[in-house]
């Protein structure tokens, strides 16, 4: 259940494990640590005159302490001075106590300790970031960590007083709450009533998908008809969709118990993995459900989700949001509310619906390509700031002029959120990679040279 229909923001803290983070990678490899960080680093400055840093290095041995590294030059704010940097073994750190003492005693030199105990930047950040899944596995956390269960309806729910409904509701809801990632989906026998619901969500949205869909979902719905049993007297098993999705683009589906916060969300789509209900909206109003439902999510979001330049899109938003402040997240919720949810895109000299809010109602999706809302381009730092009702039709749309430039802008847009790191995913791990050192730079430099190899052979070739 994604929360386009409820809170932006969780009101739970998010699960904080410091050190987590630590294992950046896959999650049975540690990964190699910058040995270079591993030193206690000094500077120190001394009056020039022939053997001061004779006396200084002799303070040094007289505590047998190793010099692991010396630069020396000229001070730039007293020319009388000369500044040396040392980098020392960290097991001579007591030594070095001693050392420095003597230093500014019997020398007379001025040191700054650069690095003693001390935290990377990065380090830092993680005691203050909000925890963040390192891999696809740390999904089956958000289990615990809905805000509300799928079976506690509001009271103007239209399956409040359905006691036979809530029944339903709490059946769906304890499957999610159950499923841990590598599992199949469990298959679900849908009732009778629950059929004809969909039927009827079914029947009418297909109807319009020829004239206001966009073109990549109605390239990919005869595919869900063909492959995954979506038919007017069928509901379609989340497995099997998600079977279809991984073959696709890699993302793939998995239940949800209740709301996720937007954070978690969010940080799913940074796995390619969407969250997503399987039960249905109440038999009494076919036309109309309060949250999302299994109609939303598999004529909204699936057929998009198959295609590889919106999933590369989605992926992003998930991506940006990962260890980002909340006001960021409120920001990114917001995106992905007036693209994934209700976004617009030019498709030659028309335009058509792509967000699933609106490929999901009949009524929306019709009212959305009328005159009646107001249009505007998108640009995620314009976009981030507008407010939206949440229970009636949405009166302003933005339009992205293809998913590529969508992909694009919210790649710049995430650049300027506060964090003292880049990530990447890693699908062969799926995995996030902090890219804050050197060891994983040189991984991404390594996987971007092999590809550039290929990219060259295959130039050869066609030539
Ligand atoms: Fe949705």
């Amino acid at each position: 259940m994604d929360a386009a229909y409820k809170k932006i923001n969780g009101d739970h803290e998010p699960l904080k494990e410091p050190g987590t983070r630590k294992r950046r990678g896959s999650m049975y490899l540690e990964e190699e640590t910058d040995k270079t960080s591993e030193v206690i680093s000094c500077f120190f400055s001394l009056k020039e005159e022939v053997g001061a840093l004779a006396k200084a290095l002799k303070l040094f041995e007289a505590k047998g302490i190793n010099l692991m590294h010396i630069e020396s030059r000229p001070s730039r704010s007293n020319k009388e001075q000369y500044e040396f940097f040392i980098s020392v073994d960290p097991s001579c750190s007591q030594a070095l106590d001693e050392a420095i003492d003597s230093l500014r005693t019997q020398i007379s030199g001025h040191v700054h300790e650069l690095s003693r105990n001390k935290k990377k930047d990065t380090e830092l950040w993680e005691d203050i970031l909000p925890w963040f899944p390192n891999d696809i596995q740390d999904l089956d956390r958000f289990a615990n960590q809905i805000l509300s269960y799928g079976s506690e309806l509001e009271a103007d729910h239209p399956g409040f007083t359905d006691s036979v409904y809530r029944v339903r509701r709490k059946e769906f809801a304890d499957i999610a709450y159950n499923y841990k990632h590598g599992q199949p989906v469990p298959r679900v026998e849908y009732t009778e009533e629950e059929k004809a619901t969909w039927g009827t969500v079914f029947k009418e949205l297909k109807s319009l998908y020829p004239t206001h869909a966009c073109r990549e979902h109605n390239r990919v719905f005869p595919l869900l008809e063909k492959y995954c049993g979506y038919r007017e007297d069928n509901i379609p098993q989340l497995e099997d969709v998600s079977r279809f999705l991984q073959a696709c683009t890699g993302f793939r589906l998995r239940p949800v118990a209740g709301l996720l916060s937007s954070r978690d969300f969010l940080a799913g789509l940074a796995f390619r993995v969407f969250h997503s209900t399987q039960y249905i909206r109440h038999g009494s109003k076919p036309r109309y459900t309060p949250e999302p439902d299994v109609c939303h999510e598999l004529l909204g979001h699936v057929p998009l989700f198959a295609d590889p330049g919106f999933a590369q899109f989605s992926q992003e938003i998930g991506l940006a949001s990962l260890g980002a402040p909340d006001e960021y997240i409120e920001k990114l919720a917001t995106v992905y509310w007036f693209t994934v949810e209700f976004g617009l895109c030019k498709q030659g000299s028309e335009i058509k619906a792509y967000g699933a809010g609106l490929l999901s109602s009949f009524g929306e999706l019709q009212y959305c390509l009328s005159d009646k809302p107001q249009l505007m381009p998108f640009e995620p730092e314009k976009t981030c700031l507008q407010k939206y009702p949440i229970t009636e039709y949405q009166p302003i749309y933005f339009i992205a002029e293809t998913f590529e430039d969508a992909k694009e802008k919210v790649r710049r847009f995430a650049s300027t959120i506060p964090r003292p790191f880049t990530v990447r995913y890693n699908p062969y791990t799926q995995s996030v990679e902090v890219l804050d050192n050197t060891q994983q730079l040189r991984n991404l430099a390594e996987s971007i040279n092999g590809e550039l190899s290929k990219l060259c052979e295959a130039l050869r070739k066609l030539e």
